[in-house]
């Protein structure tokens, strides 16, 4: 049995990394999928992909620090497919910073994709998020992306520590509000180690940048040697736990936190 059989899933920052492979397993366990980001030409490829491998891919153009973008996003979602079940708010940035390094325009931009992003998403589909819960056994799914950074602090960038800290007790809080309003949406956050996307290599370079150097590689194999698990993740391997957070099979959790970092925080 598919394990998101009949379910509709909206993915920000889908174009590529977690999110895409999210995507693509999210289709292949029976979802139909709307691929949203700003990355418009990536986001269709990813979208196509889809729906030429006999899923159901759906491309919006989304924005998440723009509330009238996600209206617009989440209106094409119901639109296309008639409800929204499952909402990941994936959509995310990394600085790479020191703080003392960083401007307030970073600081700005950072909390507007990192945060303002998830408050947005998170408000806007709860009306269809709602609406699908009530003919839903276990009611609909948020999944927001936290991080490993949001559990314990990034000596690397701690301001994107600091958003991700954000995104793991909003995730709490918004699980509890629900709960007490009887939405019927159950709200967890994923806490993935260092995965190997275009974001991941953005921490190798600043890592190797922190070394005062430009030996990426050096800086990649000083970030795995933190990973007891013996090597570095892959999208994939986030995508699985998003996938069961999103899926029935997940029923009975809420407000919690999945961290899926190959040890690292078990140290
Ligand atoms: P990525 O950089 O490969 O992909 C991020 C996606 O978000 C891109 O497609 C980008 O276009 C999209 N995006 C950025 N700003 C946007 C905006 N304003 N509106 C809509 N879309 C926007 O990153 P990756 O690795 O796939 O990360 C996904 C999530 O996982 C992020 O929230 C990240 O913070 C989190 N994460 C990643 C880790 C890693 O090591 N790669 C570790 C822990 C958490």
């Amino acid at each position: 049995m598919n394990r998101l059989d009949g379910k509709v899933a909206l993915i920000s920052g889908a174009a590529r990394g977690i999110g895409a492979a999210t995507a693509r397993l999210m289709a292949e366990a029976g979802a139909k999928v709307v691929v949203a980001d700003i990355l418009q030409e990536r986001a269709r490829q990813t979208a196509d992909e889809i729906t030429a491998a006999d899923g159901k891919g759906l491309f919006v153009p989304l924005d998440v620090t723009s509330e009238t973008s996600w209206t617009a996003a989440v209106a094409a979602t119901t639109r296309q497919f008639g409800q929204l079940d499952i909402l990941v708010n994936n959509a995310g940035m990394f600085l790479g910073r020191d703080f003392e390094e960083a401007t307030l325009e970073d600081w700005n931009r950072l909390v507007a994709i990192n945060m303002t992003g998830v408050f947005l998403g998170t408000k806007l589909s709860a009306p269809a998020l709602r609406e699908s819960a009530k003919k839903s056994k276990h009611g609909s799914a948020i999944v927001n992306l936290a991080s490993i950074a949001g559990l314990v602090g990034s000596q690397l960038d701690p301001l994107y520590s600091m958003t991700k800290g954000g995104v793991t007790l909003f995730t709490k809080s918004t699980a509890l509000a629900f709960a007490r309003k009887g939405y019927r949406i159950r709200v967890n956050s994923i806490h993935p180690g260092v995965i190997e996307t275009d974001m991941g290599a953005q921490t190798f370079a600043a890592r190797a940048g922190q070394l005062g150097s430009n030996d990426v590689e050096t800086a990649r194999n000083t970030a795995l040697k933190q990973h007891p698990i013996g090597r570095l993740g892959v999208a994939d391997d986030i995508a699985r736990g998003i996938v069961f957070l999103a899926s029935d099979d997940a029923g009975f959790m809420t407000g919690s936190g999945m961290v899926v970092d190959g040890g690292l925080t078990a140290q």
